[in-house]
C-alpha cells in the first residue's frame, strides 16, 4: 500500500476522520423536505423567509409598542400560533403546560396573534434553547421581535431557567435581524459552530474524485473490501470492540454501534482490509430524497492514504446507482476539525449544492 499521497494541504481534511454528523433538520427541511424529527439532533433555530417592513420604531425600546401585548401561552392558545414555527417544533409548542419542557410566549394586537417565541427547557440543567422567533411580516421592525425575546427571557427566568442559547444558520434570511436583536439583548457575540453541507451529483466533479488524486487512492486501496454495513458478521463486531478495548483507535463519538439504528442499508458501508474492519460510513435516510452521512471514520493510517475520500465515493456511487434519482447527501463539519473545515470551505464548497455556517450565542438569565 502506498503512503504519503496526501501530503499536500489540499486534501488534509480527510486525514483523520470525517466526523460524525448530526444533521440539523430544520435548516434543510424548511422548504424542500418535511423531515420527521429524530432524537439526539442539535437544534437549529428556524429562520423563516424575511420580508422588509417598516423601520420607524424606537431602536432603544425593548418593550412592546402601544396596543401590543405579550403573554406566556397555554396549549389552548398555542394552537393559533402553530403556523409561526416549523412542524418539528409544534409538539414543543403544543406541549401540556405542566410538562415544563417548553415555554411559548405570544404577542397579540387586540386578540390577533402576531408573533411567537418558543424555547425548550432542559429540566435537568435548567438551560433553555430558543427554538423559534417569529413576527408577522407586516409588523416587523417595530421592536416586536426584541420585546418578545425579552418577554421570553423573563418568563424563563421566572420558571428557574439559568441560561438561554440558540443556534442558527448565518446564511438564512432572518439572520441579520436576529444578530441585531441578540446584540441589543446582551447576548454573547455569535460564534461559528459548524459547516452545513448539502451535495448532489455535482460533487463528483470535485478534483479529488478524479485523476491523478483518485487514481492514487484507488491503488492504495486495491485490496480493500467494501461491504454493506447491515451484513457485518458478529466476529467483525467483536474484533472492533476488542481492538478498541486493547488500544482505543476510534474516537468515542464515532463508534459505529452508536449510529446503527435505522441506518440506510444500501448506502451504509464498512471497509475491510487484510481481514479487519478498519472504517465505515453510516448513513440515514431522512426523507425519500435526502440521505444524511451520519458517521464516517477510517483508521488513521488509512485516512492518511485518502481512505475517507474512497469511502465517500463508494457511498455517493451507491446513492446514485441504487437509490432513485435526485437524492441529496447532507452532513455537517464541526469547526473544531479545523483542517477538514478549511478543506470543505476551500475545495468542496464550489461543488456543493448548499453550504452554510451555523452560529451560536447564549446569555445568562
Ligand atoms: C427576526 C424577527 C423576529 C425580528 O422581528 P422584528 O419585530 O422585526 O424585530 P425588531 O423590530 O425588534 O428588531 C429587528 C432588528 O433587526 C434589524 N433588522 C431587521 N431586518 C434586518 C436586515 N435585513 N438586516 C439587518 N438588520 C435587520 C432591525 O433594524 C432591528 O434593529 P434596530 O432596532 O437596531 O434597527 C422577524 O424579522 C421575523 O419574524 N423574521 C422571520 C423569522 C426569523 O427569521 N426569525 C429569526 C430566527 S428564528
Amino acid at each position: 500500500m502506498r503512503s504519503g499521497i496526501f501530503s499536500s494541504g489540499a486534501v488534509k481534511f480527510f486525514l483523520f476522520v470525517f466526523p460524525l454528523i448530526f444533521y440539523p433538520y430544520s435548516f434543510y427541511s424548511r422548504n424542500r423536505y418535511n423531515i420527521a424529527p429524530l432524537a439526539h439532533t442539535p437544534k437549529l433555530l428556524f429562520l423563516h423567509s424575511f420580508e422588509p417592513a417598516n423601520s420607524d420604531h424606537d431602536h432603544s425600546m425593548k418593550t412592546l409598542p402601544d396596543g401590543y401585548h405579550a403573554r406566556a401561552l397555554n396549549p389552548l392558545e398555542s394552537s393559533a400560533f402553530a403556523g409561526m414555527t416549523y412542524p418539528r417544533h409544534r409538539a414543543a409548542l403544543l406541549a401540556p403546560q405542566d410538562s415544563k419542557s417548553s415555554v411559548a410566549v405570544g404577542v397579540y394586537l387586540d386578540s390577533q396573534p402576531l408573533a411567537l417565541a418558543l424555547a425548550s427547557v432542559d429540566r435537568a440543567t435548567h438551560a433553555a434553547e430558543l427554538l423559534s422567533l417569529f413576527c408577522q411580516a407586516s409588523h416587523r421592525k417595530r421592536g416586536l421581535g426584541t420585546a418578545l425575546l425579552v418577554s421570553l427571557e423573563e418568563e424563563l427566568k421566572k420558571r428557574g431557567c439559568v441560561c438561554l442559547s440558540c443556534v442558527w444558520s448565518s446564511g438564512a434570511a432572518g439572520a441579520a435581524a436576529l444578530d441585531r436583536i441578540l446584540q441589543r439583548c446582551g447576548w454573547s457575540p455569535p460564534q461559528e459552530r459548524m459547516l452545513l453541507c448539502t451535495a448532489d451529483e455535482e460533487i463528483m466533479k470535485a478534483p479529488f474524485f478524479h485523476p491523478p488524486i483518485y487514481d492514487r487512492i484507488e491503488r492504495a486501496f486495491a485490496n480493500a473490501q467494501i461491504f454493506p454495513w447491515v451484513e457485518i458478521p458478529d466476529d467483525d463486531r467483536h474484533s472492533i470492540d476488542r481492538r478498541q478495548n486493547d488500544s482505543p483507535w476510534i474516537p468515542a463519538d464515532l463508534v459505529p454501534s452508536l449510529h446503527e439504528e435505522n441506518i440506510e442499508p444500501l448506502t451504509s458501508v464498512g471497509v475491510r482490509i487484510d481481514g479487519e474492519v478498519v472504517g465505515w460510513m453510516l448513513t440515514h435516510r431522512l426523507s425519500p430524497l435526502v440521505i444524511r452521512y451520519t458517521c464516517s471514520f477510517i483508521r488513521r493510517d488509512y485516512a492518511l492514504r485518502g481512505g475517507i475520500i474512497m469511502l465517500y465515493r463508494q457511498v455517493i456511487w451507491r446513492q446514485s446507482d441504487q437509490l432513485p434519482g435526485g437524492t441529496s447527501g447532507i452532513w455537517t463539519v464541526p469547526l473544531k476539525h479545523r483542517q477538514m473545515a478549511e478543506f470543505v470551505r476551500r475545495r468542496m464548497a464550489p461543488y456543493l449544492k448548499s453550504f452554510a455556517v451555523t452560529r451560536g450565542s447564549a446569555r445568562q438569565l
